[in-house]
C-alpha cells in the first residue's frame, strides 16, 4: 500500500482474549493490503492475561508485523521458554535482567522499523525509569533508522503526554499509548513531528468491561476478594487503534487517523 516515501503502519491497542484475536484476524483479512506494517499490543490476547506461544503462533500468522506488550507480559509461564526466540515480540523495556528484548528494528519493504516498548510508573509495577532505559538504546536504533515507534504502557495520561513531548524533541516518529483499553479522542502530531495518542483502546468483546467479563468484575469489586477474572465472551467486538502515515525521508509522522470499528464476529 505505501505511496513514494511513505508508509502506512497500522497500531492496534491491547489485544483481550479470543474475541480480541478473532476481531484482529477478521480486520486483518478484510484490511491489510491497506498496511505496510502492522504492530499490534498482545499483553491481554491469551484468555485476558499474557500470551502462549500457541498464540504468538497464531497472531504471526494473522501478518502482525510486531507485537508489544505490558505489565501483563508475564502472566503465562511458558513465555520464559520463548520469549528470547520470538522475533516480532517485545516487552517493556524497563523490566531490569529480563529475558526478551525491550526494543526491535524490523525489515519493512525497503526500509526499517524500530519499535521500543516501555512501561510508565505512574500507578503502575515499580520499574526501571522509562526515559533511562530509552534513552540507552534510542541512539543506537537511529543509526539503522529513523521510523522509531514508542509504545509507552502506562495509567496516566499527563505521563505519556509528556514523554511524548519529550521524545517527540529526540526526533521519533510515533508515541503511542497503550494499558487503560479506553481509547482516547486526542489523537495529534506533535511539533509536526511526532504521531501521538494517549491511549490507542484495545481490541475485544465490547459488552464487557475493558474486554473482561462484568460478572467475574463486579464480583471483585463487591467482595474485594481475590478471585478469577474471566475474557467477556460476545460475538460483539471492537478494532481499536491508529493508522500513521511516515515520510520515510524525514522518518517524520505527517498523519494520524484513529480508528474504532464495531462488528461481529
Ligand atoms: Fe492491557
Ligand atoms: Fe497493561
Amino acid at each position: 500500500m505505501s505511496t513514494e516515501n511513505k508508509l502506512r503502519i497500522l497500531f492496534l491497542g491491547d489485544l483481550v482474549g479470543k474475541p480480541g484475536r478473532l476481531a484482529v484476524q477478521k480486520f486483518l483479512l478484510q484490511n491489510s493490503e491497506k498496511y505496510d506494517f502492522v504492530i499490534a499490543n498482545v499483553e491481554n490476547a491469551s484468555h485476558g492475561f499474557g500470551l502462549t506461544a500457541k498464540n504468538y503462533e497464531e497472531l504471526s500468522s494473522f501478518g502482525i508485523d510486531c507485537m508489544t506488550s505490558g505489565n501483563h507480559i508475564w502472566d503465562k509461564k511458558d513465555i520464559f521458554q520463548y520469549i528470547d526466540e520470538a522475533d516480532k515480540l517485545i516487552r517493556p523495556i524497563n523490566y531490569p535482567n529480563a529475558p526478551g528484548k525491550g526494543y526491535k528494528i524490523i525489515n519493512v519493504k525497503e526500509y526499517k522499523v524500530g519499535i521500543i516498548n516501555a512501561l510508565g510508573r505512574n500507578f503502575m509495577p515499580v520499574i526501571d525509569s522509562p526515559l533511562n532505559s530509552i534513552e540507552k538504546v534510542l541512539e543506537e536504533i537511529k543509526k539503522e533508522t529513523n521510523i522509531i515507534f514508542i509504545d509507552f504502557h502506562t495509567e496516566a495520561t499527563a505521563e505519556k503526554m509528556c514523554y511524548a513531548k519529550y521524545f517527540s524533541e529526540k526526533g521519533i516518529t510515533a508515541f503511542i499509548g497503550t494499558h487503560t483499553h479506553v481509547q482516547t479522542a486526542d489523537e495529534k502530531i506533535i511539533d509536526n513531528k511526532t504521531a501521538y495518542i494517549s491511549d490507542a483502546g484495545f481490541c475485544g468483546s465490547t459488552d464487557g468491561i475493558i474486554g473482561m467479563d462484568y460478572e467475574t468484575s463486579i464480583k471483585h469489586l463487591l467482595t474485594m476478594m481475590p478471585g478469577r477474572f474471566e475474557v467477556a465472551s460476545s460475538e460483539n467486538v471492537c478494532i481499536n487503534g491508529v493508522i500513521v502515515t511516515v515520510n520515510t525521508s524525514s522518518g517524520f509522522a505527517e498523519e494520524i487517523q484513529r480508528i474504532n470499528v464495531q462488528m461481529m464476529l
